[in-house]
């Protein structure tokens, strides 16, 4: 399982939620369809290096061109109509359980939950020099945000000073968070675990060092972490 950046990774991490899942199917899509075209123009411009250009009367192919032509349009309407699929689909927001808003710093993440009680705190990343044995180097935080399995959670995401992302690989998740701006996402994780990500605008000095951390737990743990909180 990919659940967080490593070394020599090609392909996206693996999903935690329907619709990362379906991210990544299209991405196969898209794939696919990118290698046939890479393969037959290949193939096309390998035949070119044994041609002897020897008609010399050829001025016009309108049957050539049409196919040319039309091909492309079709191949790209493929894959278009299952990118607007998508687009919509990550739109949907699917009566959330929970909602938390996720307020971008220079440069730190803070977090907000106001459906049960205020609950707010700082999300800074663990330096080199202070990391534990079982911590992540640049990808674990101080606070992390636990949030419960099996339910669907709005995302809310702003920021104070300049444009940072708040970004979940594996969630499926990237939104922006703009100065003035209240933006709003929203995801459905399919398991426990912990999933990373990483600001996602270049934000300054410090872009590279703000990680966000979510801490999949049981809906129950959920509810006693904002009981005890
Ligand atoms: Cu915040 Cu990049």
């Amino acid at each position: 399982m990919k659940l967080m950046a490593t070394w020599l990774n090609i392909n996206a991490q693996d999903s935690a939620s329907p619709l990362m899942e379906q991210l990544t199917f299209f991405h196969d899509h898209a794939m696919l369809i990118l290698l046939i075209i890479t393969l037959i123009v290949s193939y096309i411009m390998a035949t070119l290096f044994t041609n002897k250009y020897i008609n010399r009367f050829l001025l016009e192919g309108q049957t050539i061109e049409l196919i040319w032509t039309i091909a492309p349009a079709v191949t790209l309407i493929f894959i278009a109509l299952p990118s607007l699929r998508l687009l919509y689909l990550l739109d949907e927001i699917n009566c959330p359980l929970v909602s938390a808003k996720s307020i971008g710093h220079q440069w730190y993440w803070s977090y907000e939950l106001s459906d049960f009680k205020t609950i707010e705190f700082d999300s800074y990343m663990i330096p080199a020099n202070e990391m534990k044995p079982f911590n992540f180097r640049l990808l674990d935080v101080d606070n992390r945000l636990p949030l419960p399995f099996k339910s669907q959670i709005r995302m809310m995401v702003s920021s104070t000073d300049v444009i940072h992302s708040w970004t979940i690989p594996s969630a499926g998740v990237k939104i922006d968070a703009s100065p003035g701006r209240l933006n709003q996402t929203t995801f459905f994780l399919n398991r426990p675990g912990l999933f990373f990500g990483q600001c996602s605008e270049i934000c300054g000095t410090n872009h590279s060092f703000m990680p966000i951390v979510i801490e999949s737990i049981s809906p129950k743990s959920f509810i006693n972490w904002v009981k005890s909180y």
